[in-house]
């Protein structure tokens, strides 16, 4: 098997860096069962992925930094002939140290024995404990063991910590080959959104839209989609998270597809809104021309040392000021923002972060005041105004759903939009929904 790319070694060193004298360990991530001896598709957890690389179940990396010889070793699952069979091939003991770059690797069966040897005397124990009970027990359990052990003058680690003030701040700033896989990520998105957006026509079930989508991230080399798609028609539109995806689309609807690839553990997270007729209603231009407004203000805010409370605010100023200008909201923009009283349409953030995870690991806070960006973290700027049925506005307003949503890279100089490629301008939009023959 090819050797893993270096750039896993060197992030088990910076962890090893900067954690101090003691034992970190990341477990896999659980399997779950769908039914009876079905289970549900494996996704490796993501810290576990970004220091090792490695997607099989059923494994655990422990990184040791006692002492000056910094170590890591790896638990999985030994090389057997019949489960390879049924359920493919296995890295196998023999091969991991070459192939992961790890010092030492052992069957996962030892895992429970050998954790209680390496917490001896280790001052601390950097584990997320709480995410996996199962898991947690066995650490508990190697806690009690070594306690056990007292009269061979050892002691268990005094503190156990959680990884995540490290971890999740190295995650949440992108090197390089993070970088190139969100591209990656990025451009796979945008064409599955363009094809997405040249079969749509009156006539098709959401679910058409999904299929169309999820074909396009499998057929371009993307695992799998970074989170469930949605595609909501009509009145679907103004729910957030519409999963069912199981309405017939209608001639007047405006059609929301909120929807990314994940490749090679890397998540897109795209938003594009569009006429299913390929023409925009008056009332639908109106909306839509408000919230594309907001979202590529907030995307010239979004640069170093500015917050994403910032950048909030500038999508939001510019959303309320719409709505005043629609009729929708009556006052001034800043009596609007003290009341609160756009949430009734516009009721989430602009942005979260993006990487391994759809909304990204790092911290959002520093204190209690709010971070600064930072060149290498990629956010979302996702905007949107949801009118739904029998929402307090003009019944011409009401069943319009709009959400634009594009993936930013902060840089030193400003910042680069990873997902330009994907149209959203109306004219490009009017000339490519049911482009296609199909
Ligand atoms: N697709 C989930 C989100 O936009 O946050
Ligand atoms: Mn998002
Ligand atoms: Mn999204």
């Amino acid at each position: 098997m090819k050797q893993k790319e270096s750039f896993y070694a060197a992030r088990r060193a910076r962890l090893i860096e900067e954690m101090g004298e003691g034992v970190a360990l990341f477990p896999a991530a659980p399997v779950f069962i769908r039914n009876r001896d079905v289970e549900h598709d494996y996704r490796q957890d993501s810290d576990l992925y970004y220091l090792l690389g490695f997607d099989e179940p059923d494994c655990a990396l422990i990184v040791d930094s006692r002492g000056g010889e910094a170590k890591s070793i790896v638990f999985l699952r030994p090389k057997d002939k019949l489960r390879e069979t049924w359920d493919g091939l296995r890295l196998g003991v023999e091969d991991a140290p070459s192939v992961l770059g790890v010092d030492e690797a052992y069957p996962i069966d030892e895992l429970p024995e050998r954790l209680a040897d390496y917490l001896e005397d280790a001052p601390q124990l950097l584990y997320a404990l709480g995410k996996d009970s199962e898991f947690d027990a066995k650490v508990l359990n190697a806690i009690e063991e070594v306690r056990g052990r007292s009269r061979r003058k050892v002691s268990p680690p005094r503190a156990i910590v959680d990884p995540a003030h490290l971890l999740h701040e190295h995650r949440l700033i992108k090197g390089p080959e993070e970088v190139e896989r969100m591209r990656r990520a990025a451009e796979i998105s945008t064409v599955a959104h363009i094809e997405a957006m040249k079969i749509a026509r009156p006539g098709l079930y959401e679910y058409q839209l999904e299929a169309e989508l999820a074909r396009h991230f499998r057929t371009l080399g993307a695992e799998r989609p970074a989170y469930p798609s949605i595609v909501g028609s009509g009145p679907n539109a103004t729910i957030l998270h519409h999963r069912k995806n199981d309405r017939l689309i209608d001639a007047g609807d405006l059609i929301l597809i909120d929807a990314g690839a994940e490749y090679d553990y890397y998540a897109a997270d795209i938003t594009r809104t569009f006429p299913a007729s390929g023409r925009f209603s008056d009332p639908q231009r109106e909306v839509y021309e408000v919230v594309l407004r907001a979202q590529e203000a907030a995307i010239e805010a979004a640069v170093k040392d500015v917050t994403l409370d910032d950048v909030h605010l500038a999508a939001t100023r510019i959303l309320i000021e719409g709505m005043i200008e629609l009729g929708i909201l009556k006052g001034s923009v800043d009596e609007i923002l003290a009341e609160g009283r756009h949430t009734a349409f516009y009721m989430h953030r602009t942005s979260h972060y993006l990487g391994m995870d759809v909304h990204d690991v790092g911290a959002y806070h520093q204190g209690k005041k709010p971070r600064k960006l930072e060149p290498g973290m990629v956010i979302t700027i996702e905007p949107g105004l949801y009118f739904a049925e029998g929402a307090d506005c003009d019944p011409r307003y009401q069943g319009i759903g709009i959400r634009i949503e594009d993936d930013v890279l902060i840089t030193a100089d400003g910042n680069e939009n990873l997902t330009a490629g994907t149209p959203k301008r109306i004219e490009e939009l009017e000339e490519i929904v049911g482009s296609s023959s199909r």
